[in-house]
Order: C-alpha cells, then sequence, then structure tokens
C-alpha cells in the first residue's frame, strides 16, 4: 500500500460525498452557500472523516450508515477552520494556500457560514436518523455533539490564553480540547456505529487520544518550521502572536521527541490488529510526517 495514494483516494470518496451537499441555486443567500463550497471544497486532508471510516470498516462494510456522520464531521471541522481564522480569534489571511473566508467574503458572511455549516453537520446527521433510528445513530450523536462542545471550548480556553504564559497542564488540555476530540469523536463514531465491541472501542479511543494530540504537536511544529507554500497557511504566526504551543514552551526538540513518543504509542495500541490496522499504522505515521 502506498499510503499517501490511498489516502487521496479516500479523501476522495469523502468529497464526492461532500459535494452533493453543496447548495448552487441562485437564491438570494447565493453568496452565503457561494462561502461555504469555497471552504468546504479547499483542499483540506479529509483525515477526520477518513478515519471514521476505516474504524467502521474494521467491523462493518455497510458505508451508507457513517457516511453521514462523516460528511457532517468534515462540516463541524471546515465551521471551526472558517471561525478559527477570523479576526476576533486567529486573525489569519491564508489557509489552503488561498484567503481566509473572511478576507474573501467579509466578516459577516465568514461568520454565517460557518453557522450555516455547523447546522448543516446536524442537519445531516438528523435526516440520517429520521430516516432510521437505532440505538447506535443515537450514541454516536451523542458522541458528535460532545466532541463539538469540546472543541469550542478548547478554542475558547486556547484564546483566553493567547499572549500569556500557561501551564503544561493547560497547554495539554488546550490541544486535547480543540484538537484530538474531533479526532476522537470519528474514532468513536466510526467504531459505535459499525457496532464495534467494547474493548476495541476502549482500544481505538486510546489510539486516538494518541493520534489527536500528535495531531496539534505538529501543527504547532509546522507553525514554527512548515514551508507556507506547502502547508497554505502562515508559518511564524504563533510566535508573532506570543502563542504558547508545544514549541514555544518546550523547544522544537522536545516538541518533536514528544510527538514520535506518542506516536509510537498509538501505533503499539493499534499493532494488535495486525493488516487490518495498517491504514491506521500508516495514518498515525502521517500525522508525524506530514508537512502539511
Ligand atoms: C487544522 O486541521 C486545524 C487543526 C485542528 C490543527 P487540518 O490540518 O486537519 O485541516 P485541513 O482540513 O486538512 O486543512
Ligand atoms: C485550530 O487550531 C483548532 C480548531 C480550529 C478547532 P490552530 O489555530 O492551532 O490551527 P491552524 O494552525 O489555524 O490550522
Ligand atoms: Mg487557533
Ligand atoms: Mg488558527
Amino acid at each position: 500500500m502506498i499510503f499517501k495514494d490511498e489516502l487521496k483516494k479516500r479523501a476522495k470518496e469523502i468529497e464526492d460525498e461532500l459535494i452533493t451537499y453543496v447548495r448552487t441555486k441562485d437564491v438570494p443567500e447565493k453568496k452565503l452557500n457561494e462561502a461555504i463550497e469555497y471552504s468546504l471544497m479547499a483542499g483540506g486532508k479529509r483525515i477526520r472523516p477518513v478515519l471514521m471510516l476505516e474504524v467502521f470498516r474494521l467491523f462493518s462494510d455497510d458505508i451508507k450508515v457513517v457516511m453521514p456522520f462523516a460528511v457532517a464531521m468534515e462540516m463541524l471541522h471546515n465551521f471551526s477552520l472558517i471561525h478559527d481564522d477570523l479576526p476576533g480569534i486567529d486573525n489569519d489571511d491564508f489557509r489552503h494556500g488561498k484567503p481566509t473566508n473572511h478576507k474573501m467574503f467579509g466578516e459577516s458572511t465568514a461568520i454565517l457560514a460557518g453557522d450555516s455549516l455547523f447546522n448543516e453537520a446536524y442537519l445531516t446527521i438528523s435526516e440520517s436518523i429520521r430516516e432510521n433510528l437505532s440505538n447506535e445513530k443515537a450514541e454516536a450523536f451523542y458522541e458528535f455533539s460532545h466532541s463539538a462542545d469540546r472543541m469550542i471550548i478548547g478554542e475558547y480556553v486556547d484564546t483566553e490564553f493567547e499572549g500569556k504564559p500557561i501551564s503544561q497542564e493547560y497547554l495539554e488540555y488546550i490541544h486535547i480540547n480543540k484538537t484530538a476530540e474531533l479526532i476522537k469523536g470519528s474514532v468513536r463514531i466510526g467504531a459505535i456505529l459499525s457496532g464495534a465491541p467494547k474493548d476495541d472501542l476502549e482500544k481505538l479511543t486510546n489510539y486516538a487520544e494518541k493520534i489527536g494530540l500528535a495531531f496539534q504537536i505538529k501543527d504547532d511544529i509546522l507553525s514554527e518550521i512548515g514551508d507556507e507554500k506547502v502547508l497554505g497557511k502562515p508559518v511564524g504566526n504563533d510566535k508573532k502572536k506570543n502563542k504558547c504551543t508545544y514549541v514555544t514552551k518546550y523547544g522544537l526538540d522536545v516538541a518533536k521527541e514528544t510527538l514520535h513518543k506518542i506516536t509510537n504509542e498509538a501505533i503499539q495500541i493499534i499493532s494488535s490488529y495486525g493488516e487490518k490496522g495498517e491504514f491506521l499504522k500508516e495514518l498515525a505515521i502521517f500525522i508525524e510526517t506530514r508537512e502539511k
């Protein structure tokens, strides 16, 4: 398996589905719909829905059960990015190598495009539940709402402490909530919908917690030493804003060591699935080594 090709294939599987949710009618809210499409189809890696589908596939093949939740997770993620870039939060001008949503469409439209995506996510899940309700879907709906709640809380604490020194405990709290929670939620929803046994749900949750934290440590590293052209978003901004990150607090070497240690722990956990867990193992390695 060539992981990058496989990831691309799976990202496309998500994108083919996502595009069907984009509203294109010539209506008064046309610009809002364009702003939504702009961010949703801007070239994200689709890590969260890909993870959800892969975990689901460990135990079931009936992809149509998980797809609405996977699409909803990507909508939720894109809402978080649009709002994260706003002047009131990170005030960033570039993402995916293009102007951020508010730079392109104006602040009010960007706020509402984010709101709309947030709600579209719930609408997508509710349509699936309305069609056919199961205990697994009810449980997955709870997981989804819970991880959205934690992500927002993480964003809040991150914003609140910008420019201030923070303890190790608080830094981890921010990372776990603002970033790891959606990753953990994706894994848990995939497992729950597939009817995975409790032991597997627990094991996969542990794996997700590791790669979730690793994901943000790597984001901190890329924000310091990434190649802006490849990354598609600003490099050096965290430092400029005096933001406390794994890199600014512990230095680049320790951040890299921690990232490597957590990645190995994730690999260790997933190795019990053997061949079946190969993609998830490669995904953990990708999170550590990615350049964007
Ligand atoms: C960026 O997430 C924001 C964080 C939570 C660190 P991704 O790097 O997954 O964003 P895209 O969707 O691939 O651009
Ligand atoms: C983003 O964190 C987390 C969420 C949007 C929930 P960052 O602000 O560190 O991520 P980037 O670097 O802008 O993508
Ligand atoms: Mg931020
Ligand atoms: Mg940001």
